[in-house]
Formats: C-alpha cells, sequence, structure tokens
C-alpha cells in the first residue's frame, strides 16, 4: 500500500474545484495516509473545514494567527509531511507561488516546505491559457515542482476546454510517484499485458481469461518507481496507467510484431500477457452460419514470442510468466530454462482469489542460481513492486550495459 502511514499535506485553494479535494482527500484516507489539510479563505466559500476534519480525522488548519492557529505551523506542517499535494492550485496560487509570497498560512509553508510538491491547477479554460499563468505554471515547474496539466472537458462556467481538476486517480498516481523509491529512473521497461484475440471470423474469436490486470499493474508501479514504460496490450478495458506509454494490439502474431518492434531500447521485458497458443488456420472473411451439428475448426500454432526472443537478448532482463494448474514450481523452472528467461513468476490459477481477473495474486518468483521466493497473497500492485525489487537487482548500473 504505497501511502500506507504515509504524511500527506493537502493544500486547497478557493475555485469550485474544491468539492472533488473532499474525495482524494477519502482516498488519501482509506490508502492509509495520514492527511492533513490546509485551506485559504477563499477555499473555505465552497468547502467548510468540517467535511475535512470529518474526513481525516485531524483539524484542518485555516489561518496563520488568531483564535484556532497554531505557533510554527506555517513551518512545521510543510516539513513534516512527506509529499505535499494542492488540489485545487487556482491561478491566484499558482502567481503567488511563482512570486515567492507568503501572506496566507499556505502559501507560507510552501515557502517553508522541503518536501516534493504536487500542483494540480484547476480553473477556466481562458485562465489557464492566460500567458501570466502558463509563465508561472513553467516556473514552478522549473524549480523542480511537479504540476499536473488540467483536463479538458466541460467546466464548472459553462466554458469547454481546459481547465478541470485532474481526475483523483491521476492525481493518486502522481502523488505515488513523488513517495516512491526512484530505483528504475532511466531505466525503459516494456510490459505485455492481457490476452490476446484470434478471429474465427468476423464476429468470433478465441481468447482465454487474462483481464491484464497484474500486467496493467507492472507498467503502473514500474512508472511509479521512474521507469519509461511502454506497455503493449491485448485486448482490455483497464485505462492506460498514467504516465505510460500504451500499445493495443489484438493477436499473438501482432503481439509478437510490437515487442519485436521495441525490444532493442530495453532494458527490461516483463511478457506478462497470457498469449494464445493457436489461431484458426483461416479467418473467415464473412460470418460463418449455424450449419452442421458438429463443426471443425483448424488450429494453428502462434509463434512463443519469448522463444524467438532469446537469440535476440544482450543484456536485457526478461521476466516470464506461468499461469499453471497443477506442478507449479516444476512447470515454472523448466519454462524459465526453454525460454532463456532471467525470472519467472509462476501462479496457480484455479483459485478464486489469484490468477486470472482478480485484484489479488499469489506468486513464487523463480530465478537461476536457486532464486525462489515465494510471496504470500497480495494485491497485484503489491506483487508488481516485488517482482520489480527482483528486476531491479538484476539490471547492470544505470548507462552500463544499454541495448543498442
Ligand atoms: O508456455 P506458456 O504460455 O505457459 O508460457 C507463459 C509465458 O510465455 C508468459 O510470459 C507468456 O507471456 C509467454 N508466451 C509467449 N508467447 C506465446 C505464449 C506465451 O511469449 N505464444
Amino acid at each position: 500500500m504505497v501511502f500506507a502511514d504515509r504524511r500527506i499535506l493537502l493544500g486547497v485553494s478557493g475555485g469550485i474545484a474544491a468539492y472533488k479535494a473532499a474525495e482524494l482527500a477519502r482516498r488519501l484516507v482509506s490508502g492509509g495516509a495520514k492527511v492533513k489539510v490546509v485551506m485559504t479563505r477563499s477555499a473555505q466559500e465552497f468547502v467548510t473545514p468540517l467535511t475535512f476534519q470529518v474526513l481525516t480525522g485531524e483539524k484542518v488548519a485555516t489561518t496563520m494567527f488568531g483564535p484556532g492557529s497554531e505557533p510554527l505551523e506555517h513551518v512545521a506542517l510543510g516539513q513534516e509531511a512527506d509529499a505535499i499535494v494542492l488540489a485545487p492550485a487556482t491561478a491566484n496560487l499558482l502567481g503567488k507561488m511563482a512570486s515567492g509570497l507568503g501572506d496566507d498560512l499556505l502559501t507560507t509553508i510552501l515557502l517553508a516546505a522541503n518536501k516534493p510538491i504536487l500542483v494540480c491547477p484547476a480553473m477556466n479554460c481562458e485562465m489557464w491559457a492566460n500567458p501570466a499563468v502558463q509563465e508561472n505554471a513553467a516556473r514552478l515547474q522549473d524549480r523542480g515542482l511537479t504540476v499536473l496539466t488540467p483536463e479538458a472537458g466541460e467546466l464548472a462556467c459553462g466554458a469547454v476546454g481546459y481547465g478541470r481538476l485532474p481526475e483523483v486517480e491521476t492525481i493518486l498516481e502522481a502523488l505515488a510517484r513523488l513517495i516512491s523509491p526512484q530505483d528504475l529512473a532511466g531505466r525503459r521497461i516494456l510490459v505485455t499485458a492481457g490476452p490476446t484475440h484470434e478471429d474465427l471470423d468476423p464476429v468470433r474469436f478465441l481468447t482465454n481469461r487474462s483481464s491484464g490486470k497484474q500486467g496493467y499493474a507492472l507498467a503502473k508501479v514500474a512508472r511509479r518507481r521512474g521507469a519509461q514504460v511502454y506497455l503493449i496490450s491485448g485486448p482490455s478495458n483497464l485505462p492506460a496507467p498514467y504516465g505510460v506509454e500504451r500499445l493495443m494490439v489484438r493477436s499473438a502474431r501482432e503481439m509478437l510484431d510490437a515487442v519485436l518492434a521495441r525490444f532493442s531500447q530495453t532494458e527490461a521485458l516483463l511478457m506478462a500477457a497470457a498469449v494464445g497458443d493457436y489461431h484458426p488456420t483461416c479467418c473467415d472473411e464473412h460470418k460463418i452460419k449455424r450449419g452442421p451439428v458438429e463443426l471443425t475448426a483448424h488450429l494453428t500454432q502462434n509463434p512463443d514470442i519469448l522463444r524467438t526472443l532469446a537469440p535476440l537478448k544482450k543484456k536485457q532482463v526478461v521476466v516470464g510468466f506461468a499461469a499453471e494448474t497443477r506442478d507449479l514450481e516444476a512447470a515454472a523452472r523448466k519454462k524459465l530454462q526453454d525460454k532463456g528467461l532471467d525470472l519467472i513468476v509462476a501462479n496457480e490459477v484455479n483459485r478464486v482469489d489469484s490468477g486470472f481477473a482478480v485484484d489479488t495474486n499469489e506468486v513464487t518468483i523463480i530465478g537461476k542460481k536457486k532464486l525462489l521466493v515465494h510471496l504470500p497473497l497480495l494485491s497485484k500492485e503489491e506483487v508488481a513492486d516485488k517482482v520489480l525489487d527482483q528486476v531491479s537487482a538484476l539490471l547492470p548500473p544505470v548507462g552500463k550495459g544499454k541495448s543498442a
């Protein structure tokens, strides 16, 4: 759990999107974070401090002086936190931060803060497009703050354009990156995920029960740890993880072409996709009509992507996945050898809480030199972290051993 016991300072300034900050606070708290909220005076015109106090279980800080203020809060709050998130950040807040002003509790905290800051602007689209606001956002980015781009859509004022507060999921993921170790920074990681579809005719296909969840979790967590991630996904309804470049493919043969095009520029390949082993020998141009009681379909073997890559492998760390219904460890070890892998992640798929389509997984990581790590039932993101720990340990130092 990336937010467990992490201290997050949430600064809320006065835009209508302040109501969405309540949901952000709730999600952080439910993720295990200790959230302290600071509100500007105008933010309190939109949402009351009580809303955040109830959601976070903490008194909300609103003022530097007078009743309710604590001495030295303006210094302590930005230093005690692990990270600061400003959501929404108004044009006024961006301007004050860019100019180094500290005329209220929040801006003063930001001047004294020594922790990573995530800025989530939200405002009218013309305001966001204003050169002064753009310059202020760019200045903050240049100083090392992370500034998200507002999302496009219909705004509270009725206008349509860039100005919406980024989705809570996007804010959470950007924040998760700020508090995660960046041990994969500068690494190029290729991940495959999901099932493949092998067409029988224009409306029917052969597939499997993979949802893509484990592969998407690997892509998300690798990016969170600083990697540049390229995700090749079979058909899946999951949204592209924040900051990850994604290519959607359909069949095993399309996936092979996509992986081959990228493999040489990659330092690690995580082959989590459940690639179909066969495709119908001929795909009918027209829908097959209901006809005889028995119908025979001829299948041709698909290329094995990992085996095809084995002779092309240079310094890449290559990880395979083995979904098995019996003799898990022995079958996985055999695949490790046969497919020329550095690691294999094995899981039993005939359980209800592990394997296909669920959010949890119980896996064993097997490597060369007797590496054997049995993990308990974990969330797929936690499994991703453990797998990436092993990958990280096998990668040559940054700058060395890069493939062509
Ligand atoms: O042999 P099996 O399909 O069980 O091996 C699973 C591993 O091999 C997975 O990492 C999967 O992505 C990969 N694979 C592949 N090409 C195939 C089938 C599976 O690379 N045609």
